[in-house]
């Protein structure tokens, strides 16, 4: 179970408004645990509902569930934690380096180092 990371409790479906990004992680991580930092970094989700309309990427619509779709929170440039999000545009930023990347577009790097997926070498952590 997905659990809103601000307020902490369990997250559902209608929870999520249409144009709204709510920052999830997993159920059970607490922060006393001692790779808490370790394993949000890894877990951390960012989750918007968009109007079918207002995706771009159609395929998006295939992973998405009554408009919710998921994305890591983590920068694929070098893993800083996003936490910016423009409603109008379904833009999220990076405050690293100012990466931004577009949601309703599969996540499509529209500015900035980022890189459209992360690549191995940014997994194992080089
Ligand atoms: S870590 Fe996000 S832009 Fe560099």
């Amino acid at each position: 179970m997905l659990i809103n990371q601000n307020t902490q409790q369990p997250l559902r479906p209608e929870d999520i408004q249409v144009g709204s990004l709510t920052f999830a992680m997993p159920e059970g991580m607490k922060e006393e645990d001692h790779d808490f930092q370790n394993q949000i970094a890894k877990a951390a989700l960012m989750l918007v509902r968009l109007r079918p309309e207002n995706i771009k990427d159609k395929k998006e619509l295939d992973w998405s569930v009554d408009g919710i779709v998921a994305f890591s929170k983590i920068c694929t440039h070098v893993g800083c934690p996003i936490n910016l999000y423009e409603q109008q545009t379904h833009h999220v930023l990076c405050p690293c380096h100012q990466s931004t990347f577009d949601l309703s577009d599969g996540g499509r790097v529209v500015f900035g180092p980022g890189r459209p997926r992360p690549s191995a070498a940014a997994d194992q952590g080089q």
